[in-house]
């Protein structure tokens, strides 16, 4: 849409009548803050490194950080799954590597969503072999119905969400609508 377009037109992007809000931005606010004092309880002295899954995960990291009331480091890692179809094949590609060594720290993987589970499971694996003092997982969102890999296990759940396409909050559809500031049902994806 051109930009003479979106101004003439009624709605907005974060308006937009073809998204229904599942999650507002007040209830995602107070659900980081209690996430970040679990974590902050949790690691209580320990340092940390926050592996950030880009890019779907940006946003949940900058919040979650800020919430966390310990000495910590973040790091990202940039994989590409494979898709047979539109379907996730479990096949990783490694796009952009952690800058730093992860060897005897606490590192926590922070997620967008885990659906089939099949590319976190395949990254868990890689990261698993670098001799981390531990691993845990973050995630924002949980969408449990579509689990290939049931042995996942979430330590740090934001919300579960149904069988449904979401976006907003770092999650997007074809690129759009990682801005949004709260989680959204698409209700009709044939017209993004
Ligand atoms: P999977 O767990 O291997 O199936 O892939 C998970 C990845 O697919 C997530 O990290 C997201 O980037 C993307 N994804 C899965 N479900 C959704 C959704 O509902 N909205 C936006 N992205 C999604
Ligand atoms: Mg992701």
């Amino acid at each position: 849409m051109s930009i003479a377009e979106t101004s003439m037109s009624q709605w907005t992007e974060f308006t937009d009548p073809n998204l229904e809000v599942l999650f507002s931005e007040e209830q995602i606010r107070d659900r980081i803050d209690e996430l970040g004092r679990r974590i902050t309880a949790d690691y209580g002295g320990k340092e940390l490194v926050l592996v950030g899954v880009l890019k779907g995960s940006c946003v949940f990291l900058a919040d979650l950080m800020r919430k966390i009331d310990l000495e910590l480091t973040i790091d990202f890692m940039s994989v590409s799954s494979y898709k047979d179809g539109t379907k996730s094949t479990g096949d990783v590609e490694i796009l952009k590597d952690l800058s730093n060594p992860i060897r005897d720290k606490h590192v926590i993987v922070v997620e967008d969503i885990v659906d089939t589970g099949l590319t976190l499971s395949r990254l868990l694996e890689i990261l698993g072999s670098r001799g981390a003092s531990s691993i845990r997982l973050a995630s924002f969102l949980d969408k449990p119905e579509p689990r290939i890999m049931k042995d996942i296990k979430i330590d740090y759940t934001g919300f579960v969400v149904p069988n449904k396409f979401v976006v907003g909050y770092g999650l997007d559809a074809a690129g759009r609508y990682r801005n949004l500031p709260f989680i959204a049902v698409v209700r009709d994806p044939s017209v993004i």
